[in-house]
């Protein structure tokens, strides 16, 4: 162990040319942290992973920083990033007893369309930066987990080469960049085989991502632009500005988009129950309350404190989905409890990625599975869809 150790601390030494730049008296205490940071990558790298948060040590034990910044990262204070995860802690179960709870039933369906957990992946741009098998590899996880992949539109492999390399139907994210791209988009998606349209209404314009900023953030084009590449000028547009190049979205570009397409139409970053009223309306077929995981506005509302009031004001049967801060099987009842049909996961589907491509993800799905098995067990619950209300008590204020 000890002549491995030290190989390695050579080899890393060269590599990052330390030696020759460190004064020879320096050289101990470089060591030491060299040393430090080798061992305990080796320990995490080589730790039972029992739940998301080793993934999560995994991940960052493996990564770049500057990588590693982009999917922990968020938008200024990253305010709302601690207030995603913080407020689950601020909803309490009330679990019935004298339930015969042996026979137990995780599954449910979305859009009339059956999921074995009540777990979908999320849109998440630029996947192929963590793992070489990038969406390939999520949407491969989720076919054998039995769910769905939300296709994002910025990924490193077109949503063609998705659908070829997988067997079940999934579902396609579009950002509004423009109405020639959008319409292309959903034509291309329809033609393909997913079986609805998710649109992100949140993305339009961002808070700074400091850590992306100070880390000078470049993605490589070929690793998030492969949807895009009819549009060059646009990869250009979008690595230099960001999300500025995207179209304003009004109630009217969602009628028009509900115009331009038969499949189901989603959308994504909703908080507020007046645009879900508005959009129910409409005639969308659901709605993602999310606040993109904090990477937009800092601020927003945690998603899960703002999914009660958007329940109480939707039809019974309108889906709702939400994510931003789930971590645990626990997480994702209480989101059912409180309305949710279901709930996205996006950087603990990364963890598992960038630890170990398609196998790393299902990892991730088959903890969530087996912790939200157990969750429902101790809750006295044996079936996903007579989870109400009556679980839980919260108090978000
Ligand atoms: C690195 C990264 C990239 C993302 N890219 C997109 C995207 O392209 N489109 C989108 O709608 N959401 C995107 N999201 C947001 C996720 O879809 C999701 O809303 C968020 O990650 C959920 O919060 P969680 O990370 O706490 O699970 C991204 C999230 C991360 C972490």
């Amino acid at each position: 162990m000890y002549l491995i150790q030290k190989y390695l601390l050579i080899l890393t030494s060269r590599m990052f040319s330390i030696i020759p730049l460190v004064s020879t008296k320096k050289l101990p205490c470089y060591y030491m942290t060299i040393n430090f940071l080798i061992v305990n990558n080796f320990k995490i790298n080589k730790m039972k992973k029992i739940n998301t948060h080793d993934y999560y040590l995994s991940a960052k034990s493996i990564l770049p920083k500057p990588l590693w910044d982009y999917i922990e990262g968020g938008a200024s204070d990253e305010l709302t990033i601690e207030m995603n995860t913080n407020d689950f802690k601020k909803v309490q179960v009330i679990p019935r007893r004298m339930i015969d709870i042996k026979n137990r039933n995780i599954t449910t369906s979305v859009l009339g369309q059956k999921i074995q957990l009540p777990v979908i992946i999320a849109p998440v741009a630029g996947q192929r930066n963590f793992h070489e098998e990038g969406v390939l590899g999520s949407t491969k996880a989720a076919e054998t987990a039995g769910t769905i992949n939300i296709v994002p539109t910025n990924s490193g492999y077109t949503l063609e080469e998705v659908t070829k390399n997988t067997t079940q139907k999934h579902w396609f994210q579009i950002y509004h960049y423009d109405k020639k791209v959008t319409k292309d988009l959903i034509l291309r998606a329809q033609n393909a085989g997913y079986s609805a349209i998710c649109l992100t209404v949140d993305g339009e314009r961002t808070d700074r991502r400091e850590r992306d900023q100070r880390n000078n953030l470049k993605l490589k084009d070929y690793t998030w632009g492969a949807n895009l590449i009819n549009y060059p000028g646009l990869i250009q547009n979008i690595s230099l500005k960001g999300q500025e190049s995207m179209a304003t979205i009004t109630y009217n570009t969602i009628k028009w988009i509900r115009e331009i397409t038969n499949l189901p139409l989603i959308i994504k970053g909703i908080i507020s129950p007046e645009d879900a009223k508005n959009l129910e309306e409409i005639g969308v077929n659901g709605i993602i309350v999310s606040n993109h995981g904090g990477r937009v506005t800092d601020s927003i509302q945690s998603s899960i404190s703002a999914l009660p009031k958007i329940k109480n004001v939707v039809s019974r049967d309108f889906e709702l989905y939400l994510d931003s801060g789930i971590r645990r099987g626990m997480d994702v009842i209480k989101s059912i409890s409180l309305g949710a049909k279901a709930v996205l996961i996006g950087r603990p589907m990364l963890w598992g990625l960038s630890t170990n491509g398609q196998k790393g993800v299902e990892d991730i799905l088959r903890i969530l599975r087996e912790e939200i098995d157990l969750a429902m067990a101790g809750c006295g619950e044996t079936q996903i869809s007579q989870i109400n209300p009556n679980l839980v008590k919260y108090n978000f204020d």
